[in-house]
C-alpha cells in the first residue's frame, strides 16, 4: 500500500513569509527496538525496516484531521490517535490558529513490539515542524511524541521515540527533565521474528513487579553499563554478555509462545544475543554478520513453524538516521 495524496488541496499559513516553504511534507518513521534486553525504558535503536509512511499539511482551520490509508483502522479523533496526541501537544506550543491534516499510512503494525506508536507520534511531530519551518529541537519534538506513548501504553517513555527521532542506538539517562545520549555503535544485523499475536504495552507493564531484588538490580545495571561500554569501544563480546535481563524478561517472556527455544537456538546460531523488543510480542536479535543473521531467521521459522503459528521476520541494520523526509 501507497500513501495516495497527491492532489488534495493544501493551504499554507505561511507562504508569503518571505521563507522558503512546503505546502506538504512526506516523511518515513523507522520502527524501533525499545530496551535493548537490560535497559528497560532506558535504550533503544531505530532500524531501517520496517517504517511508516505520512505525509502532513495545513488545512486553514484549527485542529487536526486525521486520515488513516492503511488497513488498521485506528481511530481518527485526535484526542484518541497516538499521533493525534502528538500533534495536539505540539499545537499547544505553536502560535496562531494552525490546523494540519495528516495521511498516515502504517507498515508497522500495532502492538507488534516494535514501536509501531512511537513511528506515528513522533512521524507526526517531526513531519508537523518540518512544515512549520523547524521552529522546535528534537528534544521538544520527543517532548510532544511522548504524548502519544501516554496514550498508548499509559505512561510517557522515550525509548521508542527517541530513537525513532535521532537515529542510531540511544539512551534516555532521564524523561523528567529529557537527557537524552545518542551513542556509536559498530555494525549490528538485527533479525526480528514478529508472531502474529498482540501484546499491548499497557497489559505488558500491567503484570511487571514494581519492586526489585537489589542483588537483580546488581545484575542488571552491571549489564546495562556493559552494554554501553560495549557498544562505545565496538566490542561485540562484551555486548553480547550484556544482553541479559533478570528484571523484565522472566515476568514477560511467558506471554510469547517459543521464545525461550527461540533464543536459544539464535545463539547456537551464532547471534551475540538478543531478546524481548520492546513489550514484545516481536523478539530480536543481533548479530555481527548477515549469514548470521539469517541463520538466525532459519531458527526462528523452525520454531513457529513447529508451533503452527503465522509470523514474519525481518533482517535489518540500525537506522541511523531517524525519521527521513521523502518530499
Ligand atoms: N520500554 C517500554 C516497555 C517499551 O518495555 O514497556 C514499549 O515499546
Amino acid at each position: 500500500m501507497k500513501l495516495h495524496f497527491i492532489n488534495s488541496f493544501c493551504y499554507n499559513p505561511l507562504s508569503g513569509s518571505g521563507s522558503h516553504v512546503k505546502d506538504r511534507i512526506t516523511i518515513q518513521a523507522p520502527a524501533t527496538v525499545a530496551n535493548m534486553v537490560c535497559g528497560f525504558d532506558v535504550l533503544g535503536f531505530a532500524v531501517n525496516d520496517p517504517y511508516d509512511e505520512m505525509s502532513i499539511c495545513f488545512t486553514g482551520k484549527p485542529g487536526i484531521t486525521i486520515i488513516n490509508e492503511d488497513e488498521y483502522n485506528l481511530p481518527t479523533d485526535p484526542e484518541r490517535n497516538v499521533a493525534g496526541a502528538a500533534l495536539l501537544a505540539m499545537l499547544e506550543e505553536t502560535a496562531g490558529d494552525i490546523g494540519f491534516e495528516l495521511r498516515i499510512c502504517k507498515h508497522i503494525k500495532p502492538g507488534s513490539g516494535v514501536g509501531s506508536s512511537a513511528a506515528s507520534s513522533a512521524g507526526a511531530v517531526v513531519a508537523a515542524n518540518w512544515l512549520l519551518n523547524n521552529p522546535f529541537t528534537n528534544e521538544d519534538l520527543v517532548r510532544f511524541a511522548m504524548n502519544g506513548e501516554k496514550l498508548a501504553s499509559g505512561v510517557k517513555h522515550a525509548d521508542n521515540i527517541a530513537p525513532c527521532i535521532y537515529g542510531g542506538v540511544t539512551l534516555i539517562r532521564s524523561i523528567f527533565p529529557l537527557d537524552i545520549i545518542q551513542l556509536t555503535a559498530p555494525p549490528l544485523y538485527v533479525t526480528i521474528v514478529h508472531p502474529q499475536i498482540e501484546v499491548r504495552t499497557s497489559d505488558a507493564r500491567g503484570i511487571l513487579k514494581q519492586q526489585v531484588l537489589l542483588k537483580d538490580a546488581i545484575r542488571q545495571w552491571g549489564n546495562i553499563a556493559g552494554l554501553v561500554a560495549g557498544l562505545l569501544k565496538s566490542d561485540y563480546e562484551l555486548i553480547g554478555r550484556s544482553l541479559e535481563d533478570v528484571l523484565i524478561e522472566p515476568v514477560r517472556s511467558i506471554l510469547i509462545p517459543g521464545f525461550d527455544k527461540i533464543k536459544q537456538l539464535s545463539k547456537e546460531a551464532g547471534a551475540l544475543g538478543g531478546g524481548i523488543s520492546g513489550s514484545g510480542p516481536s523478539i530480536f536479535m543481533l548479530s555481527k554478520d548477515e549469514e548470521t543473521a539469517k541463520a538466525v531467521e532459519q531458527q526462528m521459522h523452525s520454531v513457529y513453524e513447529r508451533l503452527s503459528l503465522d509470523h514474519h521476520t525481518y533482517i535489518t541494520t540500525i537506522n541511523q538516521q531517524g525519521v527521513k523526509l521523502i518530499v
